[in-house]
């Protein structure tokens, strides 16, 4: 991301690192309660959704390929660039993506982002009652 563009209330939290990502598998990571999927390809570290906009399959089971990230249920694509679904999935959401920074080789992700605009899917709420 480019600090330039960069929100004024961006807030980056560690979440992994770089050395912990391989390319090709996704996984998921937990930020401000919410499930994410990161993904590295190439140099980059994407992260998004851990639901398919479409219906909700597991996105980290997905592969990476060709610059998007494909569901592995029904197979649309979704741009890692934009999160539009590909041709032929003019009905579905864009996939959800938010901002990663990678610094010193620590894998960062912009938790006011997610707050601002949580994925779809079930939100993690912690019971410490018991
Ligand atoms: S659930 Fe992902 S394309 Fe249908």
């Amino acid at each position: 991301m480019n600090e330039n563009t960069a929100p004024t209330d961006a807030r980056f939290v560690l979440v992994t690192t770089l050395d912990a990502l391989r390319p090709g598998a996704p996984v998921r990571v937990i930020v401000e309660g919410h499930t994410l999927v990161l993904a590295r390809h190439g140099d980059a570290v994407y992260a998004f959704q851990a639901t398919c906009p479409h219906e909700k399959a597991d996105l980290s089971q997905a592969r990476i390929e060709r610059g998007c990230v494909v569901c592995p249920r029904h197979l649309a694509a979704f741009a890692l660039i934009d999160g539009k679904a590909s041709a032929g999935w003019d009905n579905v959401e864009p996939l959800k993506l938010y901002p990663v920074r990678i610094v010193n080789g620590d894998v960062t992700v912009d938790a006011a982002a997610v707050s601002r605009q949580p994925p779809g899917g079930r939100r993690q709420v912690w019971d410490f009652s018991s």
